[in-house]
């Protein structure tokens, strides 16, 4: 139905990017293909007029499918479709765009956009494998168009840019290039991991984590990036060759991925699958947030705020040190249980797990008891059960409460019975 639209108003109509290079894969290895993510756009024509053929298409589209939401991006020419099919599956995102060069006026900057043809409309684009195109409209629909040989580089497995300046213009680049490298199990070809390297050591990286950047743009496609790599099952091999290339210098120049870090994240593994629900912990972000408490504390607060992570987590970098070292300190002073308790509850499980994943063995044992077991445990009476028997409501209550708590923990009563004697 989009490509009989665009045919109607005399366009050329193509699928292009990501769907192309997965119906390539599939179609190879045989495998089930699910895409849920869909770019096409639009070219072939020649009047300036036709500069927003993407957003009239989209919107042509809208009129046949109403069920689908239309969301439109002015400054790019692109429009998305968006449809919710069932809240049990996963949306489909339509982007339509106009043909389009982008031009970088200075490294690092947004894209401007001026209206072009599909081959430089492919030729802007970050991959080999992810600049071929599928027309969908006719004459010549289904051809293939690989004007940059990312069907041979698919064969042979390889990640492979278009043109030497791709990861100065956009460092995201070298983040989606070891996503793809990791995820397919494909090579970075030697020429391009030169360019990756070139990049970085010319401080690509250094730009975008200033503080008060001029390029906020690219520090959200950053984190989103970032974000993509360590919610996969693969983070781990990801962040190891991201290491190898020395690409954590986009997080901080001081991040070396070393025994300590890897032992760490591991280690989290477990606590992720322990309470990682029951918390509501993101794994990516708690990935994450491993990495930027490993840095020294003088600069974990900047990182944050340069990742544009939550303020909760930018509130929690700035007393973790200082926490860490009351835990540290007094921790091995708490001889009953409810001395524990009393210490720990003040703090979230995420400042509690980071500070364990850091600790040595036996404050990681304290913490982590206090985590399945201690933490669980409630008082065996509440203030109901107190103006039951005949206690007037005060702020008093808490305090008795408190003793009860600490009085269960430390097992001195053990069931309601015993809980009221206690209080007589
Ligand atoms: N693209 C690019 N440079 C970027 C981001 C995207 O050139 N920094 C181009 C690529 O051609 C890519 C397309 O935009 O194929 C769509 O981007 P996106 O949806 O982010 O990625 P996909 O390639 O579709 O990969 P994925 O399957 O991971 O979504």
């Amino acid at each position: 139905i989009a490509s009989q639209a665009a045919e109607k108003r005399g366009w050329h109509l193509y699928l292009v990017g990501g769907a192309v290079r997965d119906l390539l894969l599939a179609e190879a290895q045989t495998g089930t293909l699910m895409i849920n993510d869909i770019d096409l756009v639009v070219d072939g024509f020649h009047q300036a007029a036709d500069v927003g053929a993407g957003v009239e298409l989209a919107k042509a589209l809208q009129q046949i499918y109403q069920n689908a939401r239309l969301e439109i991006h002015g400054a790019f020419q692109t429009a998305a479709l968006l449809w919710h099919k069932d809240p049990e599956l996963d949306s489909l995102w339509v982007d339509i765009a106009t043909s389009r060069t982008e031009f970088y006026p200075y490294p690092a900057a947004n894209p401007e956009v001026e209206a072009s043809s599909i081959r430089q409309d492919l030729y802007r684009r970050d991959f080999t494998i992810n600049a071929m195109a599928l027309r969908l409209t006719s004459p010549r629909s289904g051809e293939l168009l690989d004007f940059f040989g990312g069907l041979l580089d698919l064969q042979a497995k390889q990640i492979r840019i278009l043109h030497a300046n791709s990861f100065i213009e956009d460092p995201t680049r070298i983040y989606r290039g070891v996503r793809f490298a990791v995820r397919f199990g494909f090579q970075i070809e030697q020429r391009t991991e030169e360019y990756i390297r070139y990049a970085i050591n010319s401080g690509v990286y250094d730009r975008t984590s200033q503080e008060n950047t001029k390029t906020p743009a690219l520090q959200t496609r950053l984190k989103a990036e970032l974000k993509n790599i360590l919610a996969a099952t693969y983070w781990q091999s990801a962040l190891q060759l991201l290491d190898q290339l020395g690409a954590l210098r986009c997080i901080h120049h001081s991040l070396k991925l070393d025994g300590e870090v890897l032992r760490q994240l591991r280690l989290l593994e477990i606590y992720l699958r322990k309470f990682g629900q029951q918390h509501n912990l993101h794994d990516w972000q708690m990935r994450l947030e491993v990495l930027i408490a490993n840095l020294e504390p003088k600069y974990q607060v900047k990182v944050a705020k340069n990742l544009q992570l939550a303020d909760d987590i930018i509130a929690r970098f700035k007393k973790l040190s200082e926490t860490q070292t009351e835990i540290i300190t007094s921790l091995p002073n708490c001889i009953l249980p409810s001395q524990s308790v009393h210490l720990l509850r003040k703090y979230d499980w995420t400042t509690l797990i980071l500070i364990a994943l850091k600790s040595p063995r036996k404050i990681r044992r304290k913490i982590r008891y206090f985590l399945t077991t201690l933490a669980n445990i409630q008082p065996l009476l509440n203030g109901n059960d107190l103006k039951t028997m005949g206690y007037k409501p005060s702020p008093l209550f808490k305090i008795i409460l408190d003793h009860l708590l600490t009085a269960t923990v430390d097992g001195v009563i053990k069931n309601r019975i015993e809980a009221e004697e206690f209080l007589r």
